[in-house]
């Protein structure tokens, strides 16, 4: 079979960075390896912490309870979004990190490290991403620069932007980010389409994580003539905060409500440490919750010298998160009513993402398939990384994968793009979830008489009015012949290529005049300057670790 990518030396690795945990993997000998960190383990927290010495992953997370305002999580959760936002001013209530406003309304984690220091979103996701690239060297034995690393599907432009800019300060040369559940039917389809029958199949993919649901409809067509499979993209529907940490939360905030029961001390809502061991405790017992009916938490000297326990259920742990897990539910009905399928129309309902491993997760979904048996052929922590080292070994593979490489990365966008109309309506050209690359075009006309300028706001979002949308770019399109309004006749033209790069461009169809606007950024971006300036901050920190490190070998840590 022809259905193998053939860049057989794992110079490119695939990067699942995800809220919680990042894994690396890489297509080596004909197959893909899941890389193990240091410690042994395929999945890396993704976690930095700052004490006089740095830590990244495992080391970090393991040094959490004692040190929480310098360790940092969840920083998915803020790169590519402005500090004013909504769901990052909610976060910041919830973190025990200091988050304060920087230039352009980009929001900058405070830590103690050596002194105050300040670090964007993009400087914490390219530690991590170096700690993926360390890994893959250690294991490789050799220099890895390449990288295809995967976002979740209702990601805007900027936070992949942003994601790419983590990227290159982490010293990665990112060959493309794709969706995350696209890079789950890369792994999820070389399995299925390698040898097997030439029916078509609808496939829901569910991934739940730690911090994002995302839910998608596949079709994989193994093809009659070729010897291969394509799969594509019908419909997404996600949910950017939903997700283990949450269950963890309720979890927590159950447990810190007996422990006032209990032993009257309201303070314990304030005492970040306290927090933190409680959180990390709940974390151990939800994956116990798992396996076991019923499991333990016992933290010594919690808060004011008193030692907690407590016993949780599964039942209970169901109870807290009923209402979560139900949201989950309805994102998967979302989804199938958007693909317009029907459920007995799926084949597969394949489970992705760490949080699939929560038993009334399974059996709600299985109950909403009417029994159907759920897939799990593809490992859920593993599939996204799996599928992106699929993919970046087809990018710099041969020539023989070219027609491969436009099959396999079928992807959609995953918000609708529009064109302000009368100051303050969205009228979409390209919905979402449309298969790119894409042209769409539509013609529009002038509001007012005599217009001679007519200004183009390009916007991507769901919402009716421009407001509730992000505005992507905008210009103008000059020398229209005054004409009563109605009349001058403009023809707009979205263009996405495989890149997600949008092109927008507006003719006059009277006079030929043309002018257009090529998108690919935000203006939240980093600039180049800014990027130049945080590797080199990277690399200062790197080589200052390091020398750190020299000197206290030997030593115990201080
Ligand atoms: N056995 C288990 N039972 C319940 N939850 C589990 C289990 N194992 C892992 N998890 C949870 O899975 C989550 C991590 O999953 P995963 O690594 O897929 O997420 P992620 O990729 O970091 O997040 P996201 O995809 O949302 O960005 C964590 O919240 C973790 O607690
Ligand atoms: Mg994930």
């Amino acid at each position: 079979m022809g259905f193998l990518p053939c860049d057989d030396d794992g110079s490119a690795v695939g990067i699942d960075l995800g809220t919680t945990y990042s894994c690396v993997a890489v297509w080596r000998r004909g197959r893909v390896e899941v890389i193990p960190n240091d410690q042994g383990n395929l999945a890396t927290p993704s976690c930095v912490a700052f004490t006089y010495w740095r830590f990244i992953g495992d080391a970090a997370l393991n040094q959490a309870a004692m040190n929480p305002l310098n360790t940092i999580f969840d920083a998915k959760r803020l790169i590519g979004r402005r500090f004013s936002d909504v769901s990052v001013q909610g976060d910041i209530k919830l973190w025990p990190f200091k988050v304060a406003s920087g230039k352009d309304d980009r929001p900058m984690i405070v830590v103690q490290y050596r002194g105050e220091e300040e670090f964007s979103a993009e400087e914490i996701s390219a530690m991590v991403l170096f700690k993926m690239k360390e890994t893959a060297e250690a294991f490789l034995d050799k220099t890895v620069e390449k990288a295809v690393i995967t976002v979740p599907v209702y990601f805007n432009d900027s936070q992949r932007q942003a994601t790419m800019d983590a990227g290159a300060i982490a010293g990665l040369d990112v060959l493309r980010i794709i969706n995350e559940p696209t890079a789950a039917a890369a792994a999820y389809g070389l399995d299925k389409v390698v040898g097997s029958s030439d029916k078509k199949k609808k496939v829901l993919i569910f991934d739940l994580g730690g911090g994002t649901l995302d839910v998608s409809v596949l079709n994989i067509d193994p093809g009659v003539d070729i010897d291969m499979g394509i799969f594509e993209v019908k419909a997404t529907a996600g949910d950017t905060h939903l997700g283990g940490e949450d269950f963890n939360g309720r979890m927590v905030k159950h447990l810190v409500r007996e422990f006032l029961r209990k032993y009257k001390r309201p303070e314990i809502r304030g005492d970040q440490r306290a927090l933190r061991r409680l959180r990390t405790a709940c974390e151990k017992a939800k994956r116990m919750l798992s396996s076991t009916a019923q499991t333990t938490i016992e933290i010594d000297s919690l808060h004011g010298g008193v030692d907690f326990y407590a016993t949780v259920s599964r039942a209970k742990f169901e109870e807290l998160n009923m209402d979560l897990f139900r949201r989950c539910m309805d994102t998967v009905d979302k989804c199938l009513r958007d693909a317009d399928v029907d459920k007995s129309s799926v084949d597969d309902v394949v489970l992705v993402g760490g949080s699939t491993r929560i038993p009334k997760v399974r059996s709600l979904l299985q109950d909403l398939f009417h029994g159907k048996a759920l897939c799990t052929s593809v490992n859920p922590d593993e599939a996204v990384a799996h599928g992106a080292a699929v993919q970046a070994s087809i990018i710099t593979g041969g020539a023989d994968v070219d027609e491969l490489r436009d099959v396999l990365l079928l992807d959609v966008t995953p918000l609708s793009l529009g064109v302000e109309t009368q100051g303050v309506y969205m009228t979409v050209l390209i919905p979402r979830n449309t298969t790119i690359p894409v042209r769409k075009k539509d013609n529009f006309t002038t509001c007012s008489d005599n217009q001679t300028t007519a200004l183009i706001k390009v916007y991507e979002g769901e919402g009716e009015r421009t407001k509730d949308n992000n505005l992507l770019g905008q210009f103008r399109l000059s020398g229209i012949p005054p004409a009563p309004s109605g009349m001058p006749k403009i023809k707009i033209t979205y263009d996405i290529d495989a890149n997600c790069v949008l092109k927008v461009t507006a003719k006059d169809k009277t006079t030929g005049r043309s002018n257009s606007i090529t998108i690919t950024s935000d203006k939240g971006r980093l600039s180049k300057e800014e990027i130049e300036r945080m590797v080199k901050k990277a690399e200062k920190y790197k080589a200052e670790d390091e020398e750190e490190m020299k000197k206290a070998e030997g030593y115990v840590t201080p």
